[in-house]
């Protein structure tokens, strides 16, 4: 299992390494907006509720060095920060003079040491001169969103039954060099292989540029999704609702061409069905699908990709193929006039 914990999400990915190195993908790509980003949240609401919004609002329109300095401390502060486990852990974060002299002008009568005391009556954060002295728990917790979701979703991928036999954890991106995720992970799955390679955070650029080199070292992938068009067939009152009856037709059917964790031979696998257009179907409508088995492409879950406008074909086309070829990391839609070479496509990015 790869974990890539960037800033804004995290991708997880599941291969079997055969014999020949050769990798073959067992798990359609998942992951969340649980990456770095989620913890810098944390921290700057943290200095909201203390300073209010109002002040570090006013300290970014007129002393924008000051707050890009503070943005500068609070990465360094994530980076650098390490739960020792004892009580007496404190997190010394330095803020800027006129942060302080700003709250002040705002806040009259409270000044912010009293605010402090009022709102962490046990001490857990005070002020001594321009710094914050913060209890390290208060500190973890701004981490402890992010890495219990992704926890959670490694859990959820180990609880499937074909998935239990997954040995290895390897993290890679800028966030994997967190301690107390990398702790945590090693914690939580004790009975697992972590391997964290050094500068994680450029492995991700490296392995883009081997699979640039040579893109046959994935030798199979899982479809991502569920994929196919909109479609309208004879409409039938045992199995169709009312509300997609047009003339005799049902509209909105959500013909699959390829379900969700499918597998993918990169270059061979395609899927081709054929229809019969009329005069008023001039679009190919695409779509795509969290479900296994969407029967309308009005289900939730369903989401369109796009359109293959079929006026862009030579001849009035009365019987289309429809090809998708799973080739790389697109998705390559064709409508084909039926019985000729006359083609129209287009490209999907296939990973998001
Ligand atoms: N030592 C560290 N401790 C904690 N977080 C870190 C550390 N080093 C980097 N990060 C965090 O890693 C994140 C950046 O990682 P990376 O460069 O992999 O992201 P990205 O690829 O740009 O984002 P995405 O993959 O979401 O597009 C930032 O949130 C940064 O604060
Ligand atoms: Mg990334």
């Amino acid at each position: 299992m790869v974990i890539d914990l960037g800033g804004g999400t995290v991708d997880i990915t599941v291969h079997k390494v055969n014999q020949d190195g050769k990798l073959h993908e067992v798990y359609p790509p998942s992951g969340g907006p649980w990456g770095g980003t989620l913890v810098d949240e944390h921290i700057y609401n943290f200095l909201e509720d203390i300073f209010g919004r109002t002040v570090l609002e006013i300290l970014k329109q007129e002393s924008c060095t000051e707050m890009l300095d503070m943005v500068r401390t609070l990465e360094l502060k994530k980076r650098q920060f390490k739960s020792t486990s004892d009580d007496e852990g404190k997190v010394n974060l330095t803020l800027p003079s006129s942060l302080f002299e700003i709250y002040q002008e705002e806040n009259k009568t409270e000044d912010i040491t009293d605010k402090l005391k009022r709102m962490y009556p046990k001490n857990e954060v005070t002020k001594k001169r321009g710094r914050l002295i913060i209890d390290e728990e208060i500190f973890s917790n701004m981490f402890e969103e992010s890495i219990e979701s992704l926890t959670d979703n490694i859990k959820a991928i180990f609880a499937r039954p074909d998935m239990e036999s997954i040995n290895t954890l390897v993290l890679v991106g800028g966030y994997s060099e967190c301690e107390i995720l990398k702790t945590t992970i090693r914690e939580t799955f004790r009975d697992k292989r972590v391997i964290i390679p050094e500068e994680a955070a450029t492995a991700v650029v490296k392995g883009a540029v081997l699979f640039g080199h040579d893109q046959r070292v994935i030798d199979s992938r899982r479809s991502p999704c569920t994929y196919g068009v909109s479609i309208a067939v004879p409409f039938d009152p045992q199995r169709h609702p009312p509300m997609h009856k047009y003339k005799d037709m049902c509209e909105d059917v959500f013909k699959v061409f390829i379900q969700i964790g499918e597998k993918i031979k990169p270059g061979i696998t395609q899927r081709t069905h054929s229809f019969n257009t009329s005069e008023s179907s001039i679009y190919v409508e695409i779509y795509k699908s969290i479900l296994e088995e969407p029967a309308f492409i009005t289900d939730t879950g369903c989401e369109k990709l796009g359109v293959i406008d079929l006026r862009q074909l030579p001849g009035r086309a009365t019987r289309v193929d429809i090809i998708m070829k799973f080739g790389d990391t697109e998705l390559h839609v064709e409508a084909k006039e039926h019985g000729t070479e006359n083609k129209v496509g287009a490209q999907f990015n296939f990973l998001r």
